[in-house]
């Protein structure tokens, strides 16, 4: 599952040429593997108290090690260690700079509250946004991409919520494959999920809107609770706050998640 994801780092296909640069044996793809998978490790950052990366691991020439099986090991996080309290937990995918995790964390004190976000700097800036306000400390920030950690380190049945707000519309269809709303995240929704689970989810981009609509109405597990939901809470994300001050039409939808299995 090589992707965009992995924070810039280009991993090339197997069935791409290789470019004679070298022996660079570290990056062949080893024997049994269709596909590459890297090494990530999931570490709280120093000097912060909410922020921890779940990252490419780089050895000494900063090549990304791979990982020696595909996928890696499943290595379920301790939801008590992770959060200081235990679950159920609810996931925010793409927090951007933590808007709605702050405001929404404000409202919720008693929820335990993770916000997943790639880009190291707008990560950083919302992880600051959470530890500025110590009574938000059920809050989490975590650096990463959300399709390994969900499904690398979540453990089953421990979620109650899901919220992805105005994700990158990627409206090239070249490049749909990079949407963060696609079957295998959304597998993991359903593997996390506890009785009741919901996800929330907005665009401003009607086409995503509408192929999102048609891949959770045609998906085992989904039911759509509300097609024409309100802002959760009430809590505008800050895309939203700049698509409606320019006009344009917003999309969001609330669903049932029923547990898998
Ligand atoms: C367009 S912004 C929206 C931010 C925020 N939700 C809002 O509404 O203001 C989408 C964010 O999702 C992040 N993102 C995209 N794919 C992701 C993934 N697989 N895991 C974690 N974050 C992701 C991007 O880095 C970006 O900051």
């Amino acid at each position: 599952m090589a992707s965009r994801s992995d924070h810039g780092i280009r991993i090339p296909s197997a069935l791409e040429p290789r470019k004679p640069r070298g022996a660079r044996t570290h990056t062949s793809l080893p024997e049994g593997l269709d596909h590459y998978e890297l090494r990530r490790r999931l570490t709280r950052v120093e000097g912060q108290e909410v922020l921890w990366e779940y990252a490419v691991e780089l050895d000494d020439e900063f090549v990304p090690r791979l990982a020696e099986s595909s996928p890696p090991p499943f290595q379920p996080i301790d939801l008590e260690e992770f959060f200081g309290q235990p679950g159920p937990v609810e996931i925010e995918i793409g927090a951007g700079k933590g808007a709605f995790i702050s405001q929404y964390a404000t409202l919720h004190p008693e929820r335990s509250l993770l916000g997943i976000e790639w880009t190291r700097p707008i990560a950083w800036f919302a992880a600051d946004k959470l530890k500025r306000r110590p009574q938000l400390r059920h809050a989490r920030l975590l650096w990463a991409d959300a399709n390994y950690f969900l499904r690398d380190r979540m453990p089953p049945a421990c979620c109650n919520a899901f919220h992805v707000y105005f994700p990158d519309p990627w409206p090239k269809k070249t490049y749909r494959n990079r949407r963060i709303m696609q079957a295998p995240i959304l597998a993991q929704m359903r593997r996390l999920a506890l009785p009741g689970c919901r996800l929330h989810w907005g665009t401003d981009y009607q086409e995503y809107h509408e192929s999102t609509t048609e891949l959770l109405g045609g998906m085992d597990g989904f039911r759509l609770l509300e097609a024409e939901a309100e802002p959760t809470d009430g809590i505008m994300t800050s895309f939203e706050k700049k698509y409606r001050t320019e006009g344009r039409p917003i999309y969001r939808s609330v669903w049932e998640i029923l547990p898998a299995g």
